[in-house]
């Protein structure tokens, strides 16, 4: 495989190559991957992955290429993404009120 092809089918996590295929999400990547927990609870530190699997429970957030707090259970998995665990002590930038 040409390092394009590689590339194209495959994202990093936490500097880990992770190859997924066509229509996977970031979350099944991971898992097909054996990578089964990807961030911790504020308070007592337990690890999470994916729990409901439709993206109601929140507990599979992921950064992906600098965006926080997605969802790896419905965030389609493309070719270069960077992905990296949630550091739940890193607070999330919340969105600049508009005022027009
Ligand atoms: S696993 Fe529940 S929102 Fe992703």
């Amino acid at each position: 495989m040409s390092p394009q092809e590689e590339r194209a089918t495959s994202l990093t996590f936490d500097g880990r190559r992770v190859p997924f295929r066509p229509g996977q999400t970031i979350g099944a990547a991971l898992m097909a991957h054996g990578i089964s927990s990807w961030r911790t609870t504020r308070r007592e530190r337990t690890e999470r992955g994916l729990f409901c699997g439709i993206g109601v429970c929140f507990d599979c957030l992921v950064t992906v290429d600098g965006a926080r707090a997605e969802r790896a259970c419905i965030t389609p998995a493309a070719g270069g993404q960077v992905v990296t665990s949630e550091d739940p002590d890193r607070p999330v930038r919340r969105p600049e009120a508009r005022h027009d």
